[in-house]
């Protein structure tokens, strides 16, 4: 590749000319990806930067999810094989023994400014009790707006950041209703930083950054799923008292041996990141929070835990999620949109709801796999149809791959030298 200036000026066109002249491919095709419709290719070309084509990631849907004593088709967005068929099943599973209960814990989200004292002798304590009143007063018209909508600031305070010398850090936290609220918390603390330069005066005190954080640990919903553990019944080969014991064993690795727990929880994102995507909502930020919620206690742990009191077996999640159902590319992706109309165009809360629900559905189907069958099995099912599709297997060839691996381990070399035994043949 060689370097280029001017890249982001050029026309899409002259971006996709230019990519392909470093390449030693011939042509490609990126229009062949393009929307049909010149206004939704708009924009998307608009969501980000240098967009040269569009990357396509199956959207499919779940349903049979009774949450709170309601039915919703889940519609999820992911390219791993087996995620949705996982959280499907999971739900018709549970449908008639109470299905998912959700509620949401807190909703807060919090933003900081981190500011260095120029001056020791500088009494920021004092001065920021005062100088808070004034500037929380002054709302600008977005904010008023929040507040009209019931959000907006909740409380602010000040603190030393530790192990800094003279770095201190004023914590605001916010409601944001409906919004996930990261344009809305960067604008006013930025207002913020600069209203209280303004008072204090530079001299006093140098204004390093101001940013939300997107570690939201009271901004919290819980998913739980409960029956009398004879009603689990038999499952694939395990009595109901036998798959409880080894279920509460795997979650009870998944607690102490951190090996497990990243995969263990990387299962659960599987279900909560594909209702994210679908809706529009910022994974990375969920990613990020989920994984710092797990280590809270110093440790990296499951996120998921079981509970077998008595007779009762008890499954929970309890995740911070921020989430939003206005705003961003909720409104904007036409799919997202769609997303929130299969879901009934939810409130945020009924969403985090909704959400945990998909992550806790997709952590028992893998648990309910892992301790019974193994994950290959439905796995490689699945991965199997992708090979035979890459190496453009036919019909028959298909169904003779299927029955031939229906009790062996599926690789890409291993179905590419079936088939081309079998062409070999003809
Ligand atoms: C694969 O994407 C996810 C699993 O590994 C999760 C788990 O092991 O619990 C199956």
């Amino acid at each position: 590749m060689e370097s280029i200036s001017g890249f982001s000026k050029l026309s899409k066109n002259q971006k996709r000319g230019w990519l392909v002249s470093q390449l030693s491919k011939e042509s490609i095709s990126f229009g062949k990806f393009d929307f049909q419709s010149p206004d939704i290719q708009k924009s998307f070309d608009q969501f980000s930067e240098n967009t040269i084509a569009n990357f396509n990631v199956p959207f499919g849907v779940a349903p049979n999810f009774k949450i709170n004593g309601k039915f919703h088709t889940i519609p999820m967005v992911t390219e791993e094989s087996s995620v949705v068929a996982a959280a499907s099943k999971a739900a018709k599973f549970w449908m008639d023994k109470g299905g998912f209960q959700s509620h949401v814990l807190s909703v807060e989200k919090r933003g900081h400014i981190y500011i260095e004292a120029m001056d020791t002798s500088f009494n920021f304590e004092a001065t920021f009790e005062k100088v808070n009143q004034e500037v929380l007063v002054k709302l600008s018209p977005s904010q008023k707006r929040m507040q009209e909508r019931g959000g907006g600031v909740l409380r602010s305070s000040l603190s030393l950041v530790q192990n800094l010398k003279r770095i201190y850090k004023i914590e605001i936290c916010f409601d944001t209703c409906n919004a996930m609220g990261a344009n809305f918390i960067n604008t006013y603390l930025e207002e913020y930083a600069a209203k209280l330069l303004e008072v204090v005066g530079n001299k006093k005190i140098n204004i390093i950054m101001s940013i939300l954080s997107n570690y939201t640990p009271r901004c919290l919903v819980k998913a739980q799923v409960s029956t009398p553990i004879q009603l689990l019944g038999s499952i694939d080969g395990l009595n109901s008292k036998e798959f409880a014991r080894k279920f509460k064993q795997a979650i009870d690795i998944a607690n102490f041996d951190t090996d497990r727990a990243v995969t263990h929880n990387k299962g659960i994102m599987n279900g909560i990141d594909a209702v994210v995507v679908a809706t529009g909502n910022d994974f990375r930020a969920v990613e990020a929070c989920a994984h710092a919620y797990a280590s809270r206690k110093g440790y990296y742990q499951s996120l998921s835990h079981c509970n077998l009191d008595g007779d009762v077996f008890t499954f929970t999640l309890e995740i911070p999620l921020a989430i939003g159902t206005v705003g961003g590319l909720t409104n904007l992706h036409p799919l997202a949109k769609i997303s929130l109309d299969i879901l009934g165009q939810p409130e945020a809360q009924e969403l985090m709801k909704i959400i945990a629900c998909a992550g806790l559905a997709q952590n028992f189907s893998a648990l309910r796999s892992l301790i019974t069958t193994g994950i290959q099995k439905g796995h490689m099912k699945m991965h199997l149809h992708n090979i035979l599709n890459q190496l453009e297997a036919n019909e028959l060839e298909a169904i003779a791959a299927l029955k031939f691996f229906s009790d062996k381990s599926v690789s890409f070399s291993r179905v590419s030298h079936f088939l081309n035994q079998g062409r070999l043949l003809n």
